[in-house]
This record gives C-alpha cells, structure tokens and sequence, in this order.
C-alpha cells in the first residue's frame, strides 16, 4: 500500500508510540483487503465502549494510547455505554460503574466527543459523498443508504486507528464501483409500522450476504422506518448499504439476481423475534437505534394522560444532545413514569443484573440481540402497542 512521506513517517514511529500503533491497524487492515493508498476522512465512530460488551482487556490498551499522547485529527464520536448518569448507575455495582467511566476517560483524554450515541448522524448529518470511518453497524448501513455518505462497516480498533490518523484504508465501499446493487429486491407487502421494516432487515440480511440490494416497494418510507431498516439488515448481514428503487439507475436490472419478500415472510419474521410466552415484560424499551427528536416527541405525545403500570420499567434511549433539545416531551415522559435514558442503550446495559427477564420493544435490533446478550425474552411490537401494554390510564 502506498504511503506518503508523512505517513512513513508515522508509521516508522517518529511521531509517537500511539500515532504509529494506530498506523500500524489501518495499514495492516488495508493490505488485508488490497486498498492502494490512505484517504482522509470527514469523521469517525467508535464501537465498544460498554463495559460489558468490552471487559477488562482493552482498557490497558487505550490507557496506552492516552498515555502515548494519541489524539483525534478528525471529528470523532462514541457509541452508547452500559449505563447513564441519573437513573442506572444509582442501581448498579460501584466496580461497574467505575470501570466504565475508567473506559470514557480514556476516549476523553484522546479528544473523542463523548456523544456515546449510535446515532452520531442527529447530532451532525455527515455531508453527501464524504469518507467517514464508523463502527456502528446500524449507522453505517443508514449513513450509505439514507445520508449518502461514504463508509466501510469498521471494527472499534480500527475506527479507533482512522480517529488518530484521520484516514481510513481506500477499499470497499469507499470505492464507486462497490457501491453498485447487486440484488433487485421486490417488497410485496404493505408495510404497516417500523417493526415491519425492522422484520424485513433481519430477514434481508440473512439472505443477502454483502451484496447490496436494490429495494423496490418501499413507497413513502420515513427515515425512521429507514433506520429500523438499517439496524435490522446489519443485525442478520454483512451488507453495508441499500438502495431504493430509482428511475435511472446504472445497472443492468434484468441481469440481476431477484428476491421477492411477501407479507407472509415480514409476518414470520417478526413472530420470530418474539420469544417470550408471557404477555407481560418487565421493561418496555424505545430506542435501537436511539431516538430522533420526532421519535422522543411522539413517545410524549402517546403517553399524555397515562401513567406506566407499576412495577415495569419504561426506557426512552437517545443521546443527550437529544434529551436537552426534547427538554418538554422528556418531561411529559417522565411525568408518566417513564425514563428517557442518555448515552446507554438497553442491549449494551446490565439488564440481567436489574433482574429484566422480559423486554418489549419495537426494535427488531433488541429483539435480535436481547435473547443472547441481555438472557432475556423478547416481545416484538410497534410503538402504539408497546405503550398500551406499558400504561394505564
Ligand atoms: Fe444502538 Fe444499542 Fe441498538 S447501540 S443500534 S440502541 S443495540
């Protein structure tokens, strides 16, 4: 791979310990997938940053990095942790919470901003065709897909590396030529709801591959519906980017490979991802990926006038850029008993250790993961149905 006169040397490690770890990663990475050179990116997006998805281990490593004067050269943010300041770490282990704040000062010290959101896009919309270096799977399908931006589907350290160089290895689809549709995917279903287009990406993902689809049917969808689209496909698959049906388009359609997806297969799906024989969950969660603005107003909205039963829990996930912009409708949720939840979301969180046996949620992301990572049943329904089953009144 070709590096410039800098880069050597970075990579020779004439500008410190951390600078040439980081060129070490992107340059080994993009031998790896045959990239020619390093190319500038607009930002970066860090996973892994939870304790309990993280451990123990990686913590001397970005101590390292702080310690060996590692530093951002780009916009840099962070996904969610496993707790928040105000309401879980009251209910958690002081060694949990400790070892978590140990992880975010580390980011701190090397300049990242603590967005811990996987929704880094709300916070600032990266522009059309630019390079980017993300890790959340979720963000990075909806970034290609929706935003028009360009990135690969990093790995943390890797992410971790583009932060500090401020490049990322020039391979996949940061190339044209790999951002082509390669599947004509027909959608013959009316699409109800956000869990229908959550149910439609776990069962597009587990068919795809990498090949990115082209999606027909999919008429007047909402970024939200999109979002839940985004997760759900990279939740089940490697691929990193949709296309919607479009009137010119550069590839051969009848060349193409195609798939049909009826009502039945939405339908099936979705029951799927609801495991649990009980009808009543212990918490009712909102916010894989974490909650727009619109998203936080329409949860108020939906509550006003209701109370959430005793004894269950309600999250609301978002940043807490979004928490302080929605400053009303998070009052209006909390009012009813609710909790909006900034910078943690429930996947990444201690559930188990909050005794959640049960969550219900309209995420089909969390009802994917919540059955191995949280050990606990899912309930797998739209957002109207989450909140009458949450609330009396
Ligand atoms: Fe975000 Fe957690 Fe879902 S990181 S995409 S809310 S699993």
């Amino acid at each position: 791979m070709y590096l410039t006169k800098e880069e050597e040397h970075i990579y020779d490690g004439e500008r410190g310990w951390a600078n040439q770890k980081c060129m070490k990663i992107l340059v080994r990475l993009g031998e790896l997938f045959n990239a020619s050179k390093l190319i500038p990116i607009d930002s970066a997006h860090v996973s892994g940053i939870s304790y309990k998805t993280l451990g123990d281990s990686p913590i001397e490593f970005l101590k390292a990095l702080a310690d060996g004067d590692g530093k951002t050269k780009v916009r840099a943010t962070l996904n969610p942790q496993s707790l928040d300041t105000e309401y879980l770490d009251k209910r958690l282990p002081r060694k949990i919470v400790e070892k978590q704040l140990t992880i975010l000062k580390q980011f701190e010290r090397m300049n990242f901003t603590p967005s811990l959101t996987c929704t880094p896009y709300y916070m600032e919309r990266p522009r059309p065709n630019s390079h980017l270096a993300w890790a959340e799977s979720s963000a990075v399908v909806y970034a290609n897909s929706v935003l028009g931006a360009w990135t690969n589907r990093e790995g943390g350290p890797s992410a971790l590396a583009a932060a500090i160089i401020g490049k990322t290895p020039n391979y996949g689809i940061h190339k044209a030529e790999n951002r082509q549709p390669k599947v004509l995917v027909s959608v013959n279903a009316q699409m109800r709801n956000e869990t229908d287009f959550g149910a439609l990406g776990i069962c597009l993902g587990k068919v795809l591959a990498d090949n990115i689809p082209e999606i027909h049917g999919l008429h007047e969808a909402s970024k939200e519906q999109l979002k839940q689209l985004s997760a759900a496909l990279a939740s089940t698959g490697m691929v990193n980017m949709f296309q919607l049906e479009q009137k010119k388009t550069r590839t051969n359609r009848e060349e193409m490979p195609k798939i049909s997806v009826e009502a039945k297969d939405i339908k099936k799906t979705a029951e799927s991802l609801s495991t649990a024989i009980t009808s009543k969950p212990d918490l009712v969660f909102i916010g894989c990926p974490h909650c727009s603005l619109n998203e936080i107003k329409q949860i108020a909205q939906l509550l006003k006038g209701k109370k959430v039963k005793a004894g269950l829990e309600f999250w609301v996930c978002t940043s807490r850029h979004a928490k302080e912009l929605a400053r009303d409708s998070v009052e209006q949720i909390e009012r009813s008993g609710g909790h909006v939840l900034a910078g943690v979301c429930t996947v990444v969180s201690w559930t188990e250790t909050l005794g959640i046996k049960t969550i219900m949620t309209n995420s089909a992301k969390t009802a994917y993961y919540a059955p191995t990572l949280n050990r606990a049943e899912t309930i797998l329904a739209p957002l109207e149905d989450c909140i009458k089953a949450a609330t009396r009144g």
